[in-house]
């Protein structure tokens, strides 16, 4: 497993890796969520290249990019035993050096949901996926449903700008009691960390209610609401039904629909979605 961090090493030994690559971007402290897509990488391509970057162009201001965790020597020995090929540790000097001025956007994509509350941070998104893509010319890149706005609008911009490569969408993975692996998990103490599953208790009683022949958006959006209210520790940020391809909030459910959510447990903000029909 070759770790590389300068461009021009990345180049040489991407140059060095005959047939199928398959990508994997990360912001590390890798979890059992980031190794699935790895190993699915693994499987369907004859290289896998990981990246590791924490992007600070995401991060808001009063976000947590100075506190992000990492643990580089650990997300390695995670790694060693996958049959990664290259492991890309840009720092941000690289990616971003002095007078950088270049950004993509997708527009009304990024608009609702995330977008809405986290603004500037699908710009910072898109622009350094393209720039992983550029750098490492994968032919498949491995993104997750836990991020399910970021992984549509990765493949608009992939599909918009395009990329000569395939964007594949890998489950969500959860812990024993369904909260959606995370490296933010790790700031929870005991408490919170029981009270983060009510993301979860929530989605499944959204889709019980689906599943029972509930169409209508907003009683299910209100089933959400009401769970998260009775978690004495979590702040609700927003629930939405929406269409699965517009991201448009629906009055009636007709085809495929995301329900999802952004939820304060304490001063940590977890999302989680799931998808309907
Ligand atoms: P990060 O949060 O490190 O996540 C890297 C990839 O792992 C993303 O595609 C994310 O959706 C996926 N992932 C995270 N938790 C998961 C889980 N529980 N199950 C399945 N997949 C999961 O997302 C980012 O980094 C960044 O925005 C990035 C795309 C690397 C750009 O900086």
């Amino acid at each position: 497993m070759k770790i590389v961090s300068s461009l021009a090493d990345l180049r040489t030994a991407r140059l060095s890796l005959d047939g199928t690559v398959g990508l994997v971007p990360t912001m590390g402290y890798l979890h059992e969520g980031h190794l699935s897509l790895v190993r699915q990488a693994r499987a369907e391509n004859q290289h896998v290249i990981v990246s590791i970057f924490v992007n600070p162009t995401q991060f808001g201001p009063k976000e947590d990019l100075s506190n992000y965790p990492r643990d580089l020597e650990r997300d390695l020995s995670l790694l060693r035993p996958l049959g990664v090929d290259m492991v890309w540790t840009p720092s941000a000097e690289v990616m971003y050096p002095s007078g950088y001025q270049t950004w993509v956007e997708v527009e009304a994509l990024t608009n609702p949901l995330e977008g809405a509350m986290r603004p500037g941070h699908f710009r910072g998104v898109t622009t350094i996926v393209a720039k992983l893509f550029n750098a490492t010319q994968p032919h498949k890149a491995y993104f997750g449903q836990k991020d399910a706005q970021q992984a549509a609008v990765i493949r608009r911009m992939t599909v918009d700008l395009n990329f000569p490569l395939e964007v594949v969408v890998c489950p969500t993975m959860r812990e024993a009691d369904g909260l959606a692996m995370s490296s933010r998990n790790k700031y929870l103490n005991e408490a919170e960390r029981k009270a983060a599953t009510v993301l979860f208790r929530s989605l499944n009683a959204a889709r019980d209610l689906y599943e029972g022949g509930e169409r209508d958006g907003e009683k299910i959006r209100a089933k959400m609401k009401e769970l998260i209210a009775d978690e004495p520790l979590a702040q609700m940020q927003y629930v939405s039904c929406a269409d699965y391809d517009s991201l448009e909030e629906l009055d009636a459910i007709k085809g495929k629909a995301l329900l999802s959510m952004a939820v304060f447990i304490g001063k940590t903000r977890l999302i989680d979605n799931f998808v309907l029909g």
